[in-house]
């Protein structure tokens, strides 16, 4: 009988639309704070659906999987290590962890082409066939190269987000790049109309070997900050590598899973790009961060300060206050103490709400996750436009580790690298506390003209001794 109908190739196949629907609703549920950990699971679940019902059920030639001590083997030692990375990973050390899995994702892909391959020549060459030129080859080399792309560049990434290899910008790499990318377009269109031969797999090994070498070079060139960016874009390069393979196997699951995680990281791509007002190729060539100096800070300008008394008084006698969280509260990992202060105000009468911007931190949803983890109340994130709405009737705005979110050169000063970004309006309140440790840049690397506003003054230090302090001193009131 037919394989397609048999009982297990339809239980098979009803799982793998069980498991798509859970992908999509985990999906969905991803999309919002407070069902995000549901998503989690809801995906989780249904990738285990597909991986059980597929050893349970996959029917090949009327024989089963086959191999199972070794699958429930790797298994074992997958579910380990991503469970032990997940556990053990700090929260400001996410991006390269993301990354890491990322790759891996990308190397299963180019894994699964570089195995069918010898399988599709072989069964092409015995059916007298005298090209490739098939839908399963297609799919073959396009996984092989994306998943080898996509691989290569995430370990780049991770390398370059955990400072252990620099960014090399010079333009001569950017030609290299190029170059690579129409070889590698080519060698996919020559091994297409090659003629299938039985075990001659070099060209598809060296197209392996190009694509990996390419994944290098077009990372490379791209400032270690702006990793996020990339990360999202190689993890929808990941996505469709993965449903290259559902192609393929002609499996749902796959399919749809590829499908999911391509157009959620094109999406990701694009939202993150905007909200830096940066193109994806501004983002692609490196052009951020090159040493723009750019700013219009000038030497007269004067800094104030404020000390914790005096903040704490201001605070403690304001009616409405907004928290600007940045990278910096991650950093200082402050976020309890935070919640800590917004207590406080809050049982002193005061209206403590925090302002969001969407690129806060160096990932996406950063700040939100990190508030989540103090147990911020939802309700209390205001986006950065509904917040510029309420700057104007805020007594003060108390910038925690944030610093290019709240540049106004972003809105006043054309040549700024950052012009165009959307910001948060911190000098359009009554007064502005910045707390930081210095004077120091962040990751655009300009000055920020809202350090010398005549309504702001600076709190210096360590975020997480700073809020220790003035927690203390609010409470001796
Ligand atoms: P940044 O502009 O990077 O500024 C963070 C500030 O935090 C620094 O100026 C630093 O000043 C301060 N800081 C660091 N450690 C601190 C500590 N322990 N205590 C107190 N302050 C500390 O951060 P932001 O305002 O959140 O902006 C994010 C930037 O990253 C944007 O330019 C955005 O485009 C970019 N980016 C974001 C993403 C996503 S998706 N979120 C992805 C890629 C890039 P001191 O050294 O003086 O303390």
């Amino acid at each position: 009988m037919n394989e397609i109908f048999t009982i297990q190739n339809s239980i098979l196949e009803i799982s793998y639309l069980g498991a798509s629907l859970l992908f999509i609703l985990g999906l969905k549920k991803l999309s919002h704070p407070l069902t995000a950990r549901a998503g989690n699971l809801w995906a989780a679940a249904g990738m285990t659906a597909a991986i059980v019902f597929t050893i349970l059920f996959h029917q090949m030639d009327g024989k089963g999987i086959g191999n199972i001590p070794w699958i429930l083997a790797a298994l074992a030692i997958g579910s380990f290590i991503g469970w032990y990375a997940s556990v053990k990973v700090k929260m400001t050390a996410m991006p390269q962890m993301v990354s890491i899995f990322n790759g891996m994702g990308g190397a299963c892909a180019a894994l699964i082409s570089l195995m069918e391959f010898p399988h599709l020549q072989d069964e092409l060459a015995a059916a007298g066939h005298t090209h490739m030129l098939t839908g399963p080859a297609i799919a073959i080399l396009l996984g092989l190269m994306i998943g080898s792309v996509s691989f290569a560049g995430s370990m780049i990434a991770f390398l370059k987000l955990d400072g252990r290899l620099g960014d090399i910008k010079t333009p001569a790499l950017r030609i290299v790049n190029l170059s690579f990318l129409v070889v590698l377009l080519v060698a996919l269109v020559v091994i297409m109309y090659m003629h299938p031969v039985s075990g001659n797999n070099w060209p598809i090994y060296l197209f392996a070997l190009a694509a990996l070498i390419y994944g290098v070079t077009f990372v490379m060139p791209i400032g270690g900050a702006d990793m996020p960016v990339v990360i999202s874009l190689l993890n929808s390069f990941t996505g469709v590598a993965a449903a290259m393979g559902g192609f393929l196997y002609n499996n749902q699951a796959m399919l749809t899973g590829g499908i999911l995680v391509g157009s959620a990281g094109t999406i990701l791509t694009i939202l993150m790009t905007r909200a830096m007002n940066r193109s994806l190729l501004n983002v692609i060539i490196g052009a951020f961060g090159v040493a723009s100096g750019s700013g219009s800070e000038s030497e007269d300008q004067t800094v104030k300060e404020i000390s914790l008394s005096d903040a704490a008084v201001l605070l403690s006698y304001s009616q409405k206050v907004y928290i600007v969280p940045g990278y910096g509260l991650a950093v200082a990992q402050a976020q309890h103490l935070c919640h800590d202060l917004d207590n406080l105000l809050t049982d002193k009468g005061v209206e403590v709400k925090y302002a969001i911007h969407p690129v806060a931190g160096r990932m996406p949803g950063h700040m939100n996750v990190l508030l989540a983890e103090a147990d911020v109340p939802y309700e209390k994130l205001v986006e950065m436009e509904d917040a510029n709405n309420e700057m104007s009737n805020t007594d003060v705005v108390i910038v925690i580790g944030a610093n290019d979110v709240v540049n106004p050169a972003a809105e006043e000063d054309p040549s700024s690298p950052i012009y165009g970004m959307p910001i948060i309006r911190a000098q359009d309140a009554r007064n502005v506390i910045v707390m930081k440790r210095s004077m120091a840049a962040g990751y655009a690397a300009i000055p920020n003209n809202l350090f010398y506003h005549p309504k702001n003054r600076m709190l210096f230090g360590d975020a997480k001794a700073t809020l220790q302090k003035l927690v203390a001193e609010i409470k001796s009131l």
